[in-house]
């Protein structure tokens, strides 16, 4: 069985939310740790847990949105540690919002925290994986909203069917090239994490306080309804252990919600037959985006 004892991880958005549970479960399993994320405070706190948990560990303050960032980042892990066998990007943003309302500066935000991020360190990290020893594994956070749609959040799904799409050809690339790395992508419904604080980690570059859209209805019923469904999600507690089994079985797709799975078949049989978005026949879907995945029920 694949083991990630004393392999490298490389862990992006590792201050909060998965990336920061993803990085103590490396830690309990005997990782060394390479650590980023915007937020140093944040950050700092998950470094020094993993190295009260005995982890070798390096922190990485990173602005993902920065292509020279994301460079610097893995030149810092590899003049680190010389080698990522475990590369996780779950840094990223929610953003509400119209396509008539949500400004520009709001799609490119999140077009670069949520994909363009993954773009540049995958282009980076796959060279390296390819050159070592051993097999590379990538996971890729992307999102239920990578799989479904439903209403007022365009922009985040945007960015994630983009992820999905771009990991399953990238998946293709792999195989064709039979490289030594496995791709993985997480599709998560709501889920406990900090996702509602976004607006806490938008750079400098994004930012405009004299747009009115700020200051907008829109603007505050999105925040607000954002955290209502992160904050009713999933308890976070298990989604760790069910990734890094999904990790270790080679799962190309991770999902959490085995209640939504009728809703991805749904849109997919749609597809030939031209029907498309359909607000009614969302709606029974929409209870399900909390539920947890049918082998862990017991161990929540
Ligand atoms: N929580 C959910 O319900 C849920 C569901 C599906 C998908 N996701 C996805 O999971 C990923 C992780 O989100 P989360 O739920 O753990 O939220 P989170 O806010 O708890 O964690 C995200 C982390 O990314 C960091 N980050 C944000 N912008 C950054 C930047 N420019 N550079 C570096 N780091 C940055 C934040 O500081 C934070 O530590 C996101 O892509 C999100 O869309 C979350």
């Amino acid at each position: 069985m694949k083991s990630f004892k004393d392999k490298v991880a490389l862990i992006t958005g590792a201050a909060h939310g998965f990336g920061r549970s993803l990085a103590i479960e490396a830690a309990n399993r005997g990782m060394k740790l390479a650590l980023a994320d915007v937020d140093e405070s944040g950050l700092e706190k998950t470094f020094y847990d993993v190295k009260n948990l005995g982890a070798e560990a390096i922190s990485i303050p990173t602005d993902v949105t920065d292509e020279a960032a994301v460079d610097k980042m893995v030149k810092q892990t590899m003049s680190k540690y010389n080698e990522i066998n475990l590369l996780i990007n779950s840094a990223g943003i929610a953003i509400p919002g119209p396509i008539w309302e949500l400004p520009t500066r709001d799609w490119e935000w999140i077009l670069h925290a949520d994909l363009m991020s993954q773009v540049w360190s995958l282009k980076r990290v796959i060279p390296i994986m390819r050159k070592q020893k051993g097999h590379g594994d990538i996971l890729n956070v992307a999102s239920m909203a990578g799989l479904i749609t439903s209403p007022l959040m365009p922009a985040y799904y945007a960015t994630k069917f983009a992820v999905v799409g771009m990991t399953e050809a990238v998946e293709y690339d792999l195989q064709a090239a039979h490289a030594n790395v496995g791709l993985h992508v997480f599709c998560p419904a709501f889920v406990q994490t900090d996702l509602y604080h976004t607006e806490k980690h938008r750079p400098e570059k994004y930012t405009d306080n004299s747009d009115p859209y700020y200051s907008s209805e829109t603007f505050k019923e999105g925040q607000k309804q954002a955290k209502i469904d992160i904050t009713t999600g999933m308890p976070i507690d298990n989604i760790p252990k069910i990734i890094f089994k999904a990790l270790e079985d080679d799962k190309f797709y991770i999902l959490t919600h085995p209640g939504m799975n009728p809703a991805i078949v749904a849109r997919a049989n749609n597809i030939p037959s031209g029907k498309g978005p359909d607000l009614a026949a969302l709606a029974p879907f929409m209870a399900e985006t909390h539920e947890v995945e049918g082998d862990n029920k017991d161990e929540r």
